[in-house]
């Protein structure tokens, strides 16, 4: 769909085109049934009608209307990035989280297949997301998208607030995420978790305990100390934010990391945030389409679905997509190919629109 009119957008809600105008009057605009709305109007307006809009692609024009009704939604896992500070124990936690939650749940060892985990507690999927994909999180966030439902921000008890301390809670405010902050390495002789606590009023990361909104949990991950009381806080977390998706739906969501590899072709590691991905689905991932070929979890495993909060990797992709491209299912092929390649030739274009400046630039500056 290219823009929205005010008659379409009523026609993709199943509402009398009046109802859209009156409301649009109501907050001072005043628009007649073939007039084009804005992006923050569609969204605003959904919402005030209880819809859930997402225009996907602003700078395209590509609005797409999900039409959930409160009974669509159903609940789905949370998803998760730890953040924090270079050394302070990213990965060591997200180690002893995977190590306890394969003891916990199922039986197995988990080989970090993709940028993306799952863990089972007490039959309760969490999903994590690695860190290194801190720069597809700017994209998406550039986007207007949400990717991630909670932060773990990971704090050394003996190190206290960071740089990259700072700069986690300021994406995590950015993107309205709650924290959740990991005191770690509390096993060290130097550690003094309550200073950190100190330290984080200052970045307005206030602990429950003292009046503000923000779990703490103390842990050591190196000796897989707190860990499950860690798990258990996020899935209190996630309870407050009663997280819901609609899973019976064409798929959509984010690429979080994508790479060529050598005997499987393009593969990308994609998070589905709204309906179910299966293996013959057609496909478009930024300017790359497809039939999925294959789905494989997190384990290795072929998947026969992937739904809501489930992060997979996608196979039979026509090209590499970037981390941080929106991808969307359809239900013709040529559809996805025709969108596929519209903003393929867009993006020439505006490469080549860079490559005219610059070397107009590079005349003016030898003149
Ligand atoms: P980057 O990915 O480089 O930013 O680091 P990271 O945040 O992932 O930290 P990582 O998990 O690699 O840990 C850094 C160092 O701290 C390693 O030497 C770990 O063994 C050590 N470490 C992590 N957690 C703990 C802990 O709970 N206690 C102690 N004593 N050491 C820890
Ligand atoms: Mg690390």
């Amino acid at each position: 769909m290219q823009g929205s009119t005010v008659g379409e957008f009523a026609e993709l809600l199943g509402v009398p085109s009046n109802d859209v105008i009156k409301r649009l009057f109501m907050l001072g605009q005043v628009l007649t049934v073939t007039q084009t709305m804005t992006d923050e109007l569609i969204e605003l307006i959904a919402d005030d009608m209880g819809r859930k809009v997402r225009v996907v692609s602003p700078e395209e024009e590509y609005a797409v209307v999900y039409n959930d009704t409160e009974d669509d939604l159903k609940p789905r896992p949370p998803v998760v990035t730890v953040m924090g500070h270079v050394d302070h124990g990213k990965t060591s936690t997200l180690d002893a989280i995977r190590h306890t939650g394969v003891a916990a749940g199922e039986a197995g060892g988990i080989t970090q297949h993709i940028g993306a985990s799952v863990v089972n507690i007490d039959g309760r999927q969490i999903t994590f997301i690695d860190t290194p994909g801190h720069e597809a999180f700017t994209a998406m966030r550039a986007r207007g998208a949400q990717v991630t439902d909670v932060i773990v921000l990971v704090v050394a008890a003996d190190d206290g607030v960071m740089p990259q301390t700072i700069e986690a809670i300021n994406h995590a405010k950015a993107a309205n995420v709650p924290i959740v902050v990991a005191v770690n390495k509390i096993d060290k002789p130097g550690a003094t978790p309550d200073r950190v606590r100190q330290e984080l009023v200052e970045y307005g990361v206030i602990p429950e305990e003292w009046g503000g909104t923000n779990m703490f949990v103390d842990v050591s991950a190196k000796q897989r100390i707190g860990i499950d009381d860690l798990l258990e806080t996020i899935l209190l977390q996630a309870d407050v934010l009663e997280l819901k998706a609609n899973p019976d739906a064409l798929a959509s969501g984010f690429v979080i990391e994508a790479n060529l590899d050598k005997g499987r072709g393009p593969v990308a590691t994609v998070l589905v945030q709204r309906g179910t991905l299966k293996p013959g689905d057609a496909v478009v991932a930024g300017t790359s389409y497809g039939r999925v070929r294959a789905l494989v979890d997190p384990r290795g495993n072929h998947a026969t679905e992937a739904r809501p909060s489930d992060p997979v990797e996608i196979l039979g992709l026509s090209s590499v997509p970037t981390a941080g491209d929106e991808f969307r299912v359809f239900e013709d092929e040529r559809d996805a190919r025709k969108l596929a390649e519209e903003r393929a030739l867009r993006e020439r274009l505006k490469a080549q629109e860079a490559k005219t400046h610059m070397s107009l630039d590079d005349l003016f500056s030898r003149i």
